[in-house]
């Protein structure tokens, strides 16, 4: 049964973060000043078992969910973390992906295949090994996501996706290299805006690279052309070169917003269910898992949320709903 929110938007792709943590400072996402050696992550036992993730999935799925994205923070620092792919695997029909940093790809990418992965997305903002490593912010040298992302592909993890954040004054140089460079090796580049998203990484507007400047600059060495996205809702827009010789993807959440299509719910680490990636509160489902609630009880409770949906937050960004205390990006994965 399809579910659909005030909007008559249906839900399609369920976004699970499986960890709060990762071994990368993104200083857009995880700031040293704020996820520093003191800051608490969650605990062990608030953190929902792949039993309780599995059983969520399967709720989930007969509501018309086509695709499950594991994210975290970086998923693949979740002990055993295949074990998780290798249940979900068995849901069938759906589109099982990963969004990850790449840097322990080369020891998981042969083993996420095997059990049942469809293929990753990699995040990767520079060619520029000091560039890279003063985004990462703990000295991660470019060449190792790389490894990654071709250990991704020789396992058949296909198509491989690679996002760019592009943040102004630190890496727009870097967007013709990259084009340039994946273009080249059949992967497909996505420039993301820079978000406001969370509350730590003091976000400006004036640090947002629009779509349209990045199109825009590459066009100019190597002609673009649009095309039709591969499904409803699809967050990046397509552009392929007009040799015939690969595409690229923007999502530009912050300049075309996408909300009218946004068939996206997001469950964090410890089992809050949040409707938009600007949401300020999540829904609980964690104590309802471990209060002996019937499957029916928590579809329910799916169907009542789903129901009231109404956001939209990147069509209504202003002035005033900049500061609010949205959860972090690393809190419910991208
Ligand atoms: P495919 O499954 O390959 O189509 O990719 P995807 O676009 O679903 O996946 P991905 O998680 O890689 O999305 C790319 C980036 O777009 C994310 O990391 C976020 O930064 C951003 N993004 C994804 N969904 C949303 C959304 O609903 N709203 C906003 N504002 N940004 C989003
Ligand atoms: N703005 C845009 N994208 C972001 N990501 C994390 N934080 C931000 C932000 N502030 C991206 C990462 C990764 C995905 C999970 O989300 O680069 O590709
Ligand atoms: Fe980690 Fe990804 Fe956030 Fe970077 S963007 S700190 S790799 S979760
Ligand atoms: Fe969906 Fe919220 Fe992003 Fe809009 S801002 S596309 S509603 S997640």
């Amino acid at each position: 049964m399809n579910l659909f929110d005030t909007l008559n938007r249906p839900l399609r792709d369920l976004r699970i973060s499986v960890t709060d943590r990762c071994n990368f400072r993104c200083v857009y996402c995880m700031p040293k000043e704020v996820f520093g050696p003191d800051y608490q992550f969650l605990q062990r036992d608030k953190v929902l078992t792949f039993e309780e993730i599995t059983r969520l999935a399967r709720i989930f799925v007969p509501f018309g969910v086509k695709k499950i994205r594991l994210t975290g923070g970086e998923p693949l620092v979740r002990k055993d973390f295949p074990e998780l792919v290798a249940m979900l695997s068995e849901i069938p029909n759906l589109d099982l992906t990963m969004t990850t940093n790449g840097s322990l790809l080369p020891r998981f990418a042969d083993q996420l295949k095997r059990s049942g992965l469809k293929r990753v997305t990699v995040s990767l903002d520079s060619l520029d090994n000091e560039i890279f490593k003063s985004m990462n912010d703990v000295d991660f040298p470019v060449e190792k996501v790389i490894e990654g992302m071709d250990a991704a592909k020789a396992a058949g993890l296909e198509p491989i996706k690679v996002n760019m954040v592009v943040k102004r004054g630190v890496n727009e140089k870097s967007i013709l290299p990259m084009a340039r460079f994946f273009r080249e090796k059949g992967y497909i580049l996505r420039f993301i805006e820079y978000m406001d998203v969370g509350h730590t990484n003091g976000w400006r507007m004036k640090e947002v690279v629009s779509a349209k400047e990045i199109v825009d600059i590459i066009n100019a060495e190597m002609p673009l052309e649009p095309i039709d996205p591969n499904y409803p809702g699809e967050v990046a827009k397509r552009w392929r070169y007009k040799d015939g010789n690969g595409e690229i993807g923007l999502v530009a959440s912050v300049t075309q917003a996408f909300c009218r299509d946004c068939n996206r719910a997001r469950l964090s680490a410890e089992g809050q269910l949040y409707t938009c990636l600007f949401a300020v509160k999540g829904h609980d489902f964690r104590d309802m898992l471990r209060s002996g609630a019937s499957d029916e009880e928590i579809a329910h409770k799916i169907e009542n949320i789903w129901g009231k949906r109404a956001d939209r937050y990147s069509e209504i960004r202003s002035e005033n709903t900049i500061p609010l205390p949205k959860v972090e990006m690393s809190h419910i994965g991208g």
